[in-house]
């Protein structure tokens, strides 16, 4: 069983450098949503299924696959609270211990009013557990830490590496068997 895994497109947040929010994509963005959409067609045996977030941005990128396309609110990025919508450098100036416990303790750090890590961790596990026993090939379109928790239950990677695992915009990540590589599909 393979799965594909990659972020959504980059999105107008992303230039921004802002946390959270539900932006669509840019053209930068749209440009890699086609570039999957160009991948799946050619590529043989491709999944025919493809969960995404509830937001704009990863629905946005599966869009134009002619694949089954089906939302889950478990995917949605981790809630940042005080700080969705705002750039790094403004939630570091309004919140400098929260921002210094991202850097010292960044699995365990709940956002005020939103999450951490952990609490990612947990909301992914279900979903990875059925996604696993139905033992078909899926294309999962999601976000940064919630990409990073999926690639902690599908490879076992040890919790405390979750928040730091590389997981770039525009890239197809495949993990098989409990070993991830990465595609390279032009954009
Ligand atoms: O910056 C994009 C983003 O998906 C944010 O919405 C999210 O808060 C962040 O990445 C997660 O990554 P990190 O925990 O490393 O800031």
């Amino acid at each position: 069983m393979r799965i594909y895994l990659t972020r959504h497109g980059e999105s107008e947040y992303n230039v921004e450098n802002r946390l959270g929010g539900d932006p669509g994509l840019t053209q930068r963005g749209r440009e890699y949503a086609h570039a999957l959409q160009c991948y799946c067609k050619q590529c043989d045996g491709f999944p025919t299924m493809c969960f995404t977030s509830t937001k704009k941005r990863t629905i946005e990128t599966a869009a134009g696959m002619a694949i089954t396309k089906i939302p889950h609110a478990e995917l949605d990025e981790i809630n940042a609270g005080v700080g969705e919508h705002m750039t790094y450098e403004e939630f570091a100036a309004a919140y400098p211990m929260g921002d210094r416990l991202r850097a010292t303790e960044k699995l365990t750090y709940r956002y005020p009013s939103g999450e951490s890590y952990i609490d990612v961790i947990e909301r992914t596990r279900q979903l990875a557990v059925d996604t696993l026993r139905r033992g078909e090939d899926i294309l999962i379109v999601c976000h940064r830490a919630v990409a990073r928790a999926l690639v902690h239950h599908f490879t076992g990677v040890a919790p405390k590496r979750v928040p730091f695992i590389d997981i770039p915009l525009h890239s197809l990540l495949v993990i098989e068997d409990g070993q991830m590589t990465s595609v390279n599909i032009d954009s």
